[in-house]
């Protein structure tokens, strides 16, 4: 090689910032842990909230750590990963984004202090998977089996419920939460957006909220001289329209005589009222229609007392169909009497000022319902339908699953109690990473007494002589810092929730390790166009990485 001396090989562009071994590491890991410091105080029952302004100046007050960090509009590349921890833990199980994000923080900084020991990044990643895949297995040995008794289902979705600000109102969305979910559970897993549909009505107090096995679609009827309340309803729900075709553009007509135009009007006529006759003849006392419905059809349509909507949407006709047994229909020349659904009360009620909805109601064994939300301001009713969406999403899984943990920190203390132990059995560095990865996992009992105003230290030490002493359902008694049973103080959570947070935060705190070169191209600088201020850029530019 010679000629090439001493002179520096140039591979990256100008402008690039490139940053290597220990120092990228160390800089990602104060990335992430100044994410979860954010979120650190909202974990438990007595968290605080947050507030959140966006750039129009809207503010959401929230507990829930996924939308928190999603509206914080983070731009470190870092900072983002533990971002997608909130958000893989919410799309999988939808609760638990703080606990996740909490020891993804946690697992990373220990791993720094193991870095700066000597311990080779790749030895802690694998000591990290190991730890996790025995906190698994010792979880689901530690799981309680339950047959998903209402008791039990109630208390979950009260643990899911507590600290997010709207318990103190209302004892009675626990119970909404969990008949929803029942109702809608069937042996798989479902998709709870396309069987339950939330409603959010501003005005009137938490406790007017209530459950309707039904829909309640956002509609009113169409004419005034339609009924306004069909009780045994017949439902039609049709999906192609009730009105005359528009002529496409190019169509021509000739009609050279008064007469000519006079019946082809009528033909037309005749066609809507074959289908109206239809309709009728099918036994239906309610259509709903996914399309257009005339003045002709509606017009006809009341003469038979047949209550109608129009443009209903595709996703409300689909809950339609799920709640009331009826099979959604193409044309209505079609309609058979056994396509028809049932619901003991179709009804238009006066909602708010100006404002009606059409409650489809009382159907029998409803696929779908439908929660009716009430609140003092748009801002609550938001963080109430986050809250009862929590809770709506671990009743579920109980059903489904039929396990359980107690709550408060217990399986943690467990876990981290056991790996302890399990880490004195390995030889090799690996131990330290397991031994990191217990002391990372105690961090939840910790913030959890932190947060109610106890000394986390000596809530911690407490717990951890309780669980010695072999009292393994012993979490943090959030009014009195002390350890207790939290089977017996109905704190339950399901087994989902805790393993995926483990899970999700491994995943992203051992990717995070694995990175020793961070090459950051150049930035596009923001040039403000000809009469625009500097200022217009609103986003600030990305904290230097290095
Ligand atoms: N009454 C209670 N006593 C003790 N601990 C409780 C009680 N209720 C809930 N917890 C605990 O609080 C923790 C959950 O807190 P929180 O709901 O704020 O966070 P998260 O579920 O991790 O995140 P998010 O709900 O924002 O998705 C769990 O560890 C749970 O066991
Ligand atoms: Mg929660």
């Amino acid at each position: 090689m010679a000629g090439l001396g001493n002179v520096p090989i140039i591979i990256l562009k100008e402008g690039a910032k490139r940053e290597t071994g220990k120092d990228a590491q160390k800089r990602n890991i104060q990335a992430a842990k100044a994410v979860a410091e954010v979120i650190r105080s909202t974990l438990g029952p007595k968290g605080m909230d947050k507030m959140l302004i966006n750039s129009s100046g809207d503010a959401t007050i929230t507990n829930d750590g996924a939308i928190i960090l999603r509206e914080m509009d983070i731009e470190h590349p870092v900072a983002k990963m533990i971002v997608e921890v909130a958000k893989t833990q919410d799309d999988e199980i939808g609760d638990g984004t703080t606990t996740a994000v909490i020891i993804a923080s946690e697992l990373l900084k220990r791993a720094e202090t193991l870095i700066d020991q000597g311990v080779h990044p790749t030895i802690i990643v694998s000591g990290y998977k190991q730890a996790q895949n025995k906190a698994i297995e010792l979880l689901d040995g530690y799981a309680v089996d339950v047959s998903g008794t209402k008791e039990i289902l109630l208390k979950i979705a009260q643990t899911a419920m507590t600290g997010k600000g709207i318990e103190v109102f209302g004892a009675k969305l626990p119970h909404i939460a969990v008949d929803a979910a029942m109702a809608v559970a069937e042996n798989k897993r479902i998709d709870l957006e396309e069987s339950i549909k939330i409603v959010k009505i501003p005005g009137g107090t938490i406790d007017d909220s209530q459950i309707n096995f039904g829909i309640v679609i956002e509609k009113d009827r169409l004419h005034p001289e339609m009924p306004k309340k069909v009780k045994k309803a017949k439902i039609m729900l049709l999906e192609g329209t009730l009105e005359i075709k528009k002529l496409s553009a190019d169509a021509k007509i000739t009609i050279t005589e008064a007469k000519d135009l006079a019946s082809f009007k009528e033909g037309e006529e005749e066609i809507l009222k074959e289908q109206v006759d239809a309709i009728a003849k099918a036994g239906a006392n309610v259509i709903f229609c996914q399309k257009g419905i005339g003045l002709t059809a509606q017009h006809y349509l009341a003469q038979y007392g047949i209550m109608a909507a129009r443009r209903v949407k595709d996703e409300d006709m689909k809950m339609l169909a799920k709640a009331t047994g009826a099979r959604i229909v193409g044309d209505a020349l079609q309609a058979r009497p056994e396509d028809l659904g049932d619901a003991a009360i179709v009804e238009e009620r006066k909602v708010a000022k100006d404002k009606n909805m059409i409650f489809i109601e009382g159907c029998k064994d409803a696929k779908a319902v439908s929660i009716v939300l009430h609140g003092v301001s748009e801002q609550f009713l938001d963080e109430m339908e986050r809250a009862f969406d929590d809770a709506l999403n671990v009743v579920l899984d109980v059903i489904l699953s039929g396990k359980i943990v107690p709550g408060g920190g217990a399986p943690e203390t467990f876990v981290s109690e056991n790996l302890r132990q399990y880490a004195s059995t390995l030889s090799g560095r690996e131990q330290l990473a397991v031994k990191a990865f217990a002391d990372a996992i105690e961090a939840i009992p910790y913030v959890l007494a932190e947060n109610a105003g106890f000394d986390a230290v000596d809530a911690v030490v407490a717990l951890r002589s309780k669980h010695g002493e072999g009292f393994e359902n012993y979490g943090v008694n959030i009014d009195t810092g002390e350890p207790g049973d939290m089977l017996a103080l109905g704190v339950v959570e399901p087994l989902r929730v805790k393993i995926q947070a483990i899970k999700s935060a491994t995943e992203a705190s051992t990717m995070i390790l694995r990175v020793d070169d961070v090459i950051a191209a150049k930035r596009e600088e923001f040039k403000p166009k000809p009469g625009q201020s500097p200022h217009d850029y609103t986003r600030p530019p990305m904290p230097p990485m290095m």
